[in-house]
Order: structure tokens, then sequence, then C-alpha cells
């Protein structure tokens, strides 16, 4: 893949720290627009208090100079405001004694367990700390900076929450372009069962319980002929799965009717084709998602996730105190009841990632001044739909 990035920190540690490589350089990029999109997986109803602490203020640490990208790596750095009152706690320097807020009955649904096995952690803060999805804010910036690039070829992402607990929202998403201005004023990311879905989050809340749900993540304006069919491991399914795959909490992924066609005839799950002026063909339907045979088809790419339920709940889970081997109710940490539109705006940056990832492995090009007009040539010659 063109674009590799890693992440690093901690939820309550000083700080997120993230590098992206590979972007060309000539990309206008500023720490607002960073800042704009980091700011998007912050809202959202059912969320708890931690966003009310953080800013998720986006600092652009190297790869830019002047508001152009220079083609190096793009470093990128988000404080954690919450630090502060975790400082000793989170201390990186060497200290005596137990740290306070040390977690010994792992929460079910969770990494603690298996993270402490792994690593051979006593305290399970230390595996929490790290499987938390704060992780993912940083990953939102980094994603922001592929979205950005994609932008500047034409092709624009938006998301939704399409299922929330049993309340599924089967409306069509419309235009991927508009998508997130009618997304965004719903503090549920619903098109049509906004207050359905709000009042499914209070009960939960109410009665110390967690919601899941599906997220659906679009992306318009899709050159075709990214990925391949050419090898198994070119297939564009593949890096699209694993991104969703690796977002906290996702444990399905499907593009297009997904599940949903393996219960239909043939007849009623493939697209057809009709002729289109200047020798095109034109698509009849959208049944595939975007992608037949491992490429992108330049209809709208549509992916969904399921997400479980969040694993900590106020009226927690049965456990085990792994200090005296005892029964116990699961540790309880600060906890949100619902985190599907963040997860949809995560989806979102996830998305951005591989596509101008595949872009770049397609077209190539050190500058945009060379990645650009391969673009619009391609557009150009016919392939486009
Ligand atoms: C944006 C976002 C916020 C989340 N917030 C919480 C939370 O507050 N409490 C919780 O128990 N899980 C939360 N989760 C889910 C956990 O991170 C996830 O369930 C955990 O990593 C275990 O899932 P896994 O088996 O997929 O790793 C959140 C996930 C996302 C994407």
């Amino acid at each position: 893949m063109a674009l590799r990035f890693l992440t690093a920190g901690e939820s309550h540690g000083v700080a997120l720290v993230g590098i992206i490589e590979g972007m060309p350089a000539g990309l206008a990029l500023t720490a607002e627009y960073l800042q704009a999109q980091a700011a998007r997986r912050k809202l959202g109803f059912g969320r708890g208090g931690r966003q009310k602490i953080e800013t998720d203020e986006v600092r652009i640490l190297s790869g830019v100079r002047r508001g152009f990208t220079l083609g190096s790596p793009i470093a990128l750095l988000i404080e954690n405001r919450d630090f502060a009152n975790w400082r000793d706690v989170m201390r990186v320097e060497p200290a005596r004694g137990e740290a306070r807020r040390r977690v010994d009955v792992p929460r079910p649904g969770h990494a603690d367990l298996g993270g402490a096995l792994k690593y051979r952690h006593q305290d399970m803060r230390d595996v929490l700390e790290r499987a938390s999805a704060r992780e993912t804010a940083m990953r939102v910036a980094l994603g922001s900076a592929a979205r950005r690039l994609l932008e500047g070829l034409g092709v624009a992402l938006g998301s939704r929450v399409a299922a929330l607990g049993p309340v599924a929202d089967d409306s069509d998403y419309g235009d991927a372009k508009t998508l997130n201005a009618r997304a965004d004023r719903s503090p549920v990311r619903s098109l049509r069962r906004s207050r359905e879905m709000a009042a499914f989050i209070d009960g939960a809340r109410g009665a110390g319980d967690t919601v899941g749900g599906v997220i659906e993540v679009v992306a318009g304006g899709m050159p075709t002929g990214l990925g391949s069919y050419a090898q198994w491991d070119r297939r564009i399914e593949g890096p699209i799965a694993s991104a969703f795959m690796s977002l906290n909490g996702v444990k399905g992924v499907e593009i297009g009717l997904g599940f949903g066609a393996a219960g239909r005839p043939g007849s009623k799950a493939h697209d057809e084709y009709a002729p289109a002026p200047a020798g095109r063909v034109r698509f009849l339907s959208n049944r595939s998602g975007g992608i037949d045979g491992g490429i992108t088809t330049g209809q709208d790419l549509v992916v969904r996730a399921a997400m479980k339920p969040l694993a900590t709940l106020m009226r927690p889970l049965r456990s085990v105190d792994l200090r005296t081997g005892k029964s116990a109710s699961a540790h309880v940490e600060r906890s949100d009841v619902c985190a599907l539109p963040s997860a949809a705006v995560i989806g979102e940056a996830l998305l951005a990632l591989v596509l101008a990832s595949a872009v770049l492995d397609k077209f190539g090009g050190d500058s945009m001044d060379e990645l650009l007009p391969r673009v619009r040539q391609w557009r150009k010659t016919g392939t486009s739909i």
C-alpha cells in the first residue's frame, strides 16, 4: 500500500501521536481542517463525560510547510487534556508502590483479560489504556489528511447510523456528497429515525446497559479501476474490510448487499448494465456496493459495519477478581452508552485511508501536480460511469 500510518498513545497518557507517510507533496493541508474532522468524531448522543473534557486539538508537527504537504512524513499530535487528572497514575517516570485506579477485575468483552495474560500485566489499566477507542481520535486526524487528498480528486465521503439496537433506518442514503450535511444534523447520525434511536439510548442508559448497531459509510465520485482481480491481495475489499474490522467493537463488515445477497436469487443480487452515451456503460442498480471482481466500478462505494454493544456496563457483568480468584462484578470505568455516531465518522476516516492509498497505488505521483492530471485524464477516457 502506498500510504502507511502508525498511532501511539494511551487513553489518559500525555498525548496521542500519529505519523502518516506516503502523502504526495503540494496538497493544501491545515491543522484547522484536521481539527474540524476530529471534532465530528466527538459528536453524538450517548457519549460519556470524556468528550466534554477533550478538545482534540490537532497539531501538525512535520510534513507540512506554509500550508502545503512536503511529501515527507506528516506527524500529528493530540494532547490528552484529561492527563492533568491522571498525571500520577499515568506517569512515565519510575514510581514506588502501586498506582491508584488499579484494575483487578477484567471487563468481559474488552481486551482486559486477554491483554493481562498476553503481556503478563498485573494491573489491567496497562491494557485498557491502549485498547481504549481514544486512539481513534488520532486515526480520524490521519484519515482526514487522506480525505483531503480524495476531496481534491472529487471523491466525497459520508456516513450515517443505519441501525441502533433494534431500530433500523432502511431509508436510502441519497447523494454521498450531501450525506454528511444531513447526518451531521442528527444527534444519532440517523436520516429518518433519530427520535426512536435517541429514546432507545435513554432506555439503555436507565437500565445501566449499552447499545450497538450498524454504521454505513459511503464514498461518492469514485474513480473506476481501484484494486484488481489479478492477485488475492490486490482485491480492494480486503483492505477495506481489514480497516473496518480494526475499529474497536466492530464484529462484521459488508459491502453492498453483503450478507443480504446470500439469501437472494441471482436475478436479484447483481447489477445489470445498459448502454450510455459515448460508448459507456450504465449500471442499473448498486447492489454490489461499488466493487465487482475486486475493482471499483465507479459507483458509490457502500460499506456497512456491525458494532457490538459497548462492553463497559454501569450494571457490570460477572467477572473474576484476578488478585483473589473470587467472583466479582466487572470493573466500571467511565464509559459511553452508545458510540455509533462516532464510529460512523471514524469509518469515514478509515475508508479515506484505504481509498487514498489505492488511488496512489494506481495513479502514482510524488506531487499533486503529477497525480491530478493523471486522475483527470483517467476520468475522461470513458472509463468513468
Ligand atoms: C468511538 C468509540 C468509543 C467507544 N467507547 C467505549 C466506551 O466508552 N466504553 C466501552 O466499553 N467501549 C467503548 N468502545 C468499544 C470498545 O473500544 C470495544 O468494545 C473494545 O475495544 C472491545 O472490542 P473489540 O473486541 O472489538 O476490541 C468504543 C468504541 C468506539 C469506536
